[in-house]
């Protein structure tokens, strides 16, 4: 088989590429860039009626979810995860016809395979950006859940990646292909509420327990490979499968988790980069021992025309609808204007009058994108090669957002952000940048994709 790109590690590469321009004599950086051109993957162009073949990195409750809803477009011929019985009961599960997926442990030897085309990437946050980008490096297509990044700097990096490469990469933020969501934006976004004054985003409070006991790893677990660019720690299982989300290390508590989905449609409505400023508020501290985001907390973020978009957390669990409060108290988005409120979630829109939602916009109103199927989507844009609904710009700024409200909550302080250059500027700047990129620890840094 070919070797791919991060086949080819950076050392040997260069090596290789120092040693044909000394022969030629041809400048290095003309031998750098044909090398790079004749090793870079070739992707296979889809006609219409192809099944691509697909595989699933992170065969956890998400992945194991989102690859059932694409295998209504592709095959999965391969698993991979660092805890083998999560590989197996994936393999086991995909199986079609007498035909099992392979599994394998380690990501990178995945994705030397070149018959598969895109890949569904659910492992925890702090591993979505390597995977991400090895993935895209290797020719792949991405479905990548979301928050997309762990630090803002991820997804710059990220970003330049996908581009560089004309990857497709759909966020799996699907709430960007939910009719009611649409709808909220579309209204707000031409000024069906007059002007825009707050969006307030009602998030499920997190998890506030501990303090938690060490405990054997598993077997089958790989609980280096697991804790990846995050600090070496003893194994605890809350630190693990699921509940990751509720620990710093591994994720932003539900700021970064709900987060990445409400805080995603507010800025669609807005129709905004990012904010101005960001300042938070905890509400209840971490136990000591225990989850280390912030259960409770109140976040508001100012955008350059004045609209404030505030999160507050909701100790009401009914999180996926229900019966709405006309107060909006439950997990959701309400949009206050100048001539009325919408409020919307994933079972039900509102608005303070009816007539808000019910009269047809004009037909020249500025329209979004408009996608139902947010896993369809994204097949259809591997095919066309256009950008899915939630592309990697959209999935990097949502994602932003919730960074600087874990930020701000951590430092608890007001906060000034240039979404231009997507840096903190003003007093306390220098800190705040500091939680821009982290540290991440050897060998599960950016070389780790080069040592395949
Ligand atoms: N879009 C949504 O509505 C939605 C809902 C739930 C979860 N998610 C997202 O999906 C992701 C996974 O969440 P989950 O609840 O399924 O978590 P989970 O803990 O159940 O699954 C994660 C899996 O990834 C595996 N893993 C860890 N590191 C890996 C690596 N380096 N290579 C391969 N596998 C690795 C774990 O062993 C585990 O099996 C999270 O980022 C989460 O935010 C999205």
């Amino acid at each position: 088989m070919k070797p791919s790109p991060f086949q080819i590690n950076r050392r040997s590469f260069l090596t290789r590429c120092a040693a044909t321009a000394a022969a030629t004599g041809l400048p290095l950086w003309f031998t750098e860039r044909e090398l790079a051109q004749a090793a870079a993957p070739r992707r296979r162009t889809l006609s219409p009626n192809d099944r691509p073949a697909i595989a699933l990195i992170g065969c956890g409750g998400m992945g194991r979810g989102d690859t059932g809803n694409a295998m209504r477009f592709a095959d999965v011929v391969a698993v991979c995860d660092v805890d083998a019985g999560h590989a197996r009961a994936a393999a086991k599960q995909f199986t079609v016809e007498g035909r099992t997926p392979d599994t394998y442990g380690d990501f990178r030897k995945l994705l030397e395979r070149d018959d598969i085309h895109a890949v569904i990437q659910a492992t925890p946050d702090h591993w979505h950006t390597l995977v991400n980008l090895a993935a895209v490096q290797a020719g792949k297509d991405v479905y990548g859940e979301k928050p997309l990044t762990l630090t803002i700097d991820e997804g710059r990096r990220l970003v330049r990646a996908v581009r560089e490469r004309k990857a497709v990469l759909q966020t799996g933020s699907q709430q960007r292909s939910d009719r009611r969501f649409r709808l909220a934006c579309e209204l707000v976004r031409n000024g069906r509420l007059g002007r825009l004054e707050q969006v307030t985003v009602f998030l499920p409070a997190g998890l506030r327990e501990g303090p938690f006991a060490t405990a054997p790893v598993p077997e089958g677990l790989n609980w280096d490979f697991w804790l990846g660019q995050a600090p070496k720690v003893d194994y605890v299982p809350q630190r693990c499968h699921t509940t990751f989300r509720y620990w710093l290390d591994y994720s932003g508590g539900t700021m970064t988790d709900w987060g990445a989905h409400h805080n995603d449609i507010a800025r669609w409505a807005i129709g905004a980069e990012g904010p101005v400023a960001v300042e938070g508020r905890a509400l209840a501290e971490p136990i000591p021992g225990g989850y280390t985001a912030f259960s409770e907390y109140e976040v508001t973020f100012t955008y350059a025309g004045g609209v404030r978009h505030v999160v507050r957390t909701t100790r009401d669990d009914n999180i996926f609808g229900g019966v709405v409060k006309p107060d909006g108290q439950r997990n959701g988005l309400r949009f206050e204007g100048t001539g009325g409120w919408i409020w919307v979630n994933r079972g039900e829109i509102q608005a303070s009058d009816e007539a808000l939602l019910r009269t047809p916009l004009p037909d020249d109103a500025p329209r979004l994108e408009v996608s139902n199927d947010h896993m369809g989507n994204f097949f259809d844009c591997v095919r066309s090669r256009r950008d899915p609904v939630a592309h990697v710009e959209v999935g990097h700024r949502s994602a932003s957002i919730c960074h600087l409200g874990a930020i701000a909550l951590r430092l608890g302080r007001p906060l000034r952000w240039d979404p231009t250059r997507e840096t903190f500027t003003g007093e306390g700047a220098g800190e705040a940048n500091a939680f821009v990129a982290r540290e991440m620890r050897k060998p599960f840094d950016y070389d780790f994709l080069d040592r395949g």
